[in-house]
């Protein structure tokens, strides 16, 4: 079934939605994006997703173009028109489209595209059995927390943990230090109820799940440490897991071929996964836009 995509301005079936082969998102990966999370047919921490995009756009002195407020009814009309329950909405702004030239162009409107994508988050699967990671050296630029385009970085290590038969790959620094997964953020817990997960700074994304696990820190009876963790620790660590919007909190059971303890999801995991989950689908009673939906409260696996 077609879905009904945004793009500048128009909502339109997405076999008619179209970008010029001269918009810079296409040239240069001039463009930021977001993903967030849609619950019951409202849309989770929307104000953050907003507010990180506006400083991804502000970080890569973009023009100013659409402001939260003007966002947020576009986000809930698309859906509304795709009887959206479930999944995510995707957001990609670029700087528009002008005739192919590094510097940046004058007076060109940014180009904003928005899609939905209907997926299982809360009740997927892999979390009964927790994923596969391998480490991968992070080759990507010094502004990670820039939530770009860019993800060229990000596939090479997806395909390098596909071929090594894991499910996704963890990056490493030039100290073999852990930054954090392809496409999330990671975390070890230790024997000693620690929280572990690299602090804030350009090598990593300011991943808006991970300020919702940390505010969790306290209720699931674990200590926070926000510091580097090596590739060694993560391997004998008594839990592990990811964060983000498309997947909340990620059991990861094998590092490298290493079982992480008796290789199941670790239980402080799976109490932070819940709770997650419903802060996630509380946020998103707030941004309603359709009618109630069924989304099942979350339960440990
Ligand atoms: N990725 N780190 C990276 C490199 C990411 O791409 C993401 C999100 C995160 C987690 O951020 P958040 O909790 O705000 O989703 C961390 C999205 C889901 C994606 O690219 O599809």
């Amino acid at each position: 079934m077609s879905r009904t995509v945004y793009v500048n301005g128009e909502f339109l079936p997405e076999e008619n939605a179209k970008i010029s082969v001269f918009d810079r998102g296409f040239l240069f990966a001039d463009a930021v994006y977001e993903v967030c999370p849609v619950l019951g047919g409202g849309i989770a921490d929307a104000d953050a997703h907003l507010a990180r995009l506006a400083r991804s756009l502000k970080e890569l002195q973009f023009p100013d173009h659409y402001s939260a407020s003007e966002y947020l009814p576009l986000l809930k009309t698309l859906v509304r028109n795709n009887k959206l329950e479930e999944g995510l909405i995707y957001i990609q702004v670029t700087r528009g489209t002008q005739d192919r030239d590094f510097n940046f162009p004058q007076n060109t409107d940014p180009s904003v595209v928005m899609f939905t994508q209907a997926k299982n988050v809360v009740d997927n699967p892999q979390v009964k059995t927790g994923i596969s990671v391998v480490t991968v050296p992070d080759i990507r630029w010094q502004r990670c927390d820039i939530k770009t385009v860019g993800l060229l970085p990000a596939c090479l290590a997806k395909a390098e943990a596909t071929r090594q038969g894991a499910n996704d790959a963890w990056m490493h620094d030039n100290d073999g230090n852990i930054t954090e997964g392809s496409s999330n953020n990671a975390y070890i817990i230790t024997g000693e109820g620690k929280l572990v997960t690299r602090h804030l700074s350009n090598a990593i994304l300011h991943g808006i799940t991970r300020v919702s696990v940390l505010k969790l820190v306290e209720q699931a009876n674990l200590v926070l440490e926000e510091r580097p963790f090596s590739i060694a620790e993560a391997e004998n660590a008594a839990e592990a897991f990811s964060s983000s919007a498309s997947s909340f909190v990620m059991p990861v059971t094998t590092i490298n071929g290493n079982r992480i303890s008796d290789g199941k999801p670790g239980s402080n995991t799976l109490k932070l996964r819940e709770l997650c989950i419903n802060a996630a689908i509380q946020s998103a009673a707030t941004t309603q836009a359709t009618t109630p939906g069924r989304v099942a409260k979350a339960h440990s696996a």
